[in-house]
């Protein structure tokens, strides 16, 4: 289901996908929870964080925060990142359909179109009752999701360059050639990172694995058959302030409140 082979490599994934701000991410973040949350409590879980970016961020922040994720790997080394940034933050290796917190979160997010790993509405649905449940009452769930406008593949395979320290990582998401089910909705996803690292043979780690990602409406029904959040607010972008959700916009953001 998802690309354990993929994600075992979490130093390459955080070259290649950490050209973020993180700092201004956190800030719409937190500018979600003072807009729509109805709990004072700064408990923070990231979902699906891999090396943990904006938990490690709330934590220095003074926010009581999680990871979770299934990859062993990227908890490892997002635990390296924290100690070596100053930061508390509790690892939790779990799947994010079903899992428990100790104490229930008043933020929840799923970063970076991580969603698009659950490929049948059952997962969905099932994912959404468990986020809730592990949610205060008047808590948030927040969803960064790809715009629907690039769900499907133009003509040029999604290829890039990152370098960071010793290490130079190219990396495809996303091949022109991709199949594509009508009925499932799921892409058959191809990825390659292309390691290249001061003293080692360039190393190549290239896969194909389904992603499906989601329209506006059909998260609307997810979350309606979930029965798990009473209100939903769509955003353009994790920025503020935050542009609307319309044809320009370079995300999708959802916002479930409990
Ligand atoms: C695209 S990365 C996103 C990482 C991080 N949120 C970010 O913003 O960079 C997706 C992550 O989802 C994790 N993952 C995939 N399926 C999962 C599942 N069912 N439960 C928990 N984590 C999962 C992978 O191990 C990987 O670390």
């Amino acid at each position: 289901m998802s690309s354990p082979e993929f994600y075992a490599n979490a130093r390459a994934y955080d070259i290649a996908f950490g050209d973020r701000d993180f700092d201004d991410e956190c800030n719409f973040l937190e500018w979600c929870w003072r807009t729509y949350a109805l709990t004072p409590e700064r408990r923070f879980l990231e979902l699906a964080c891999g090396p943990g970016r904006h938990a490690i961020t709330l934590a220095k922040r003074g926010w009581r925060a999680s990871g979770l994720d299934l990859s062993p790997e990227m908890l490892e080394y997002a635990g390296d990142v924290a100690s070596a940034a100053g930061a508390h933050v509790r690892w939790l290796a779990a799947d994010m359909r079903d899992f428990s917190l100790d104490a229930p979160a008043s933020l929840i997010a799923c970063l970076m179109e991580s969603l698009s790993h659950l490929v049948t509405n059952d997962d969905v649905v099932a994912h959404l009752k468990t986020v809730s449940r592990n949610l205060l009452p008047g808590g948030l769930y927040v969803l960064e999701m790809a715009h629907p406008s690039t769900i499907w593949r133009d003509g040029l395979p999604n290829l890039w360059t990152r370098r960071d320290g010793d290490m130079e990582v190219d990396i495809l998401f996303g091949h022109q050639d991709d199949p594509y089910d009508w009925v499932t909705q799921q892409w058959q996803v191809t990825s390659r990172l292309t390691i290249r690292q001061a003293g080692q043979p360039e190393r190549v780690v290239a896969h194909q694995h389904p992603h499906r990602w989601y329209m506006a409406q059909e998260l609307n029904a997810l979350a309606d058959l979930s029965g798990a959040f009473s209100a939903a607010w769509y955003w353009g972008d994790m920025l503020l302030p935050p542009p609307a959700f319309e044809s320009d916009a370079e995300r999708m953001i959802l916002i479930l409140r409990k």
